[in-house]
């Protein structure tokens, strides 16, 4: 089964496919984290990528559709993976399409996370990640505890990290983006069929709930 998580930034992504990867072994394909990789290095490439994404635009369809394709031609992870932040537009999905069907893979289900936008700034401002394993914890609702340091077992007591582009200015910009080129995406899919929708204002554990009962039946 490979599945989308979709929604704004913000919404959730990251956090439930980390739930994904634990508990159903996927591999969690998220191009926001291929792309912050690629900016630990000096070339000027990163350096262009860095001024992007602090902008919150998108970065070029050619470089994103380059890193899929290494990872959906991957033997390893064929039919278990979890895209993330990916596709962020239409030729993006028209582009994916083509992809699968070469590597003679589908998206199952689109899962798509909504929430009221009022919410986003709070949980991206209050968003920290472990620098390891990336698992994001929230300072307001999802507390990493008394420590800043990540609790999961496998990279206990690792350093959280703020990303660069998760300040008020950059989001309203990352929302615009979203609201422009991401968010017709969605129709694309509806006609489809394969768009789940789930009730992403609700806590982590009941929207992880949610997305259990639709995959359940896959
Ligand atoms: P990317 O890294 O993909 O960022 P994003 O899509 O903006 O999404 P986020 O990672 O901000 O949010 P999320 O939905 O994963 O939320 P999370 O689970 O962390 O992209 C960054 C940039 O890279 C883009 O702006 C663009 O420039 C570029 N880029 C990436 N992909 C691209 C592509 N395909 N094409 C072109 N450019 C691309 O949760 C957020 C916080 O909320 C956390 O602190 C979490 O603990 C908390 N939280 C989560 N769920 C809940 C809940 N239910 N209740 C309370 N708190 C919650």
């Amino acid at each position: 089964m490979n599945l989308i998580i979709f929604g704004p930034p913000g919404a959730g992504k990251g956090t439930q496919s980390s739930f994904l990867v634990k508990r159903k072994k996927m591999f969690q394909l998220s191009t926001g984290d291929l792309l912050r990789n690629e900016l630990s290095s000096a070339s000027d490439l990163s350096r262009k990528l860095k001024e992007i994404m602090d902008s919150g635009k998108l970065v070029s369809d050619d470089i994103i559709n380059d890193l899929i394709e290494k990872k959906i031609s991957d033997p390893e992870i064929k039919n278990n993976i979890i895209f993330d932040g990916f596709p962020r537009n239409i030729d993006q999905a028209k582009s994916l399409d083509k992809m699968l069907y070469k590597y003679k893979q589908k998206i199952s289900k689109v899962i798509n996370l909504e929430v009221d936008y009022s919410i986003l700034i709070k949980r991206i401002s209050g968003r920290v990640s472990c620098s390891i394993c990336k698992k994001p914890f929230n300072e307001y609702f999802d507390p990493p505890g008394k420590d800043t340091y990540c609790t999961s077992k496998e990279c206990f007591r690792r350093e959280l990290v703020k990303r660069s582009d998760d300040n008020e200015n950059t989001v309203t910009s990352r929302l615009k983006t979203y609201d422009e080129q991401t968010l017709p995406i969605l129709k694309y899919y509806r006609y489809k069929g394969i768009v789940k929708d789930v009730d992403a204002m609700k806590s982590i554990n009941e929207v992880t709930d949610q997305i259990s009962g639709i995959i359940s039946d896959i």
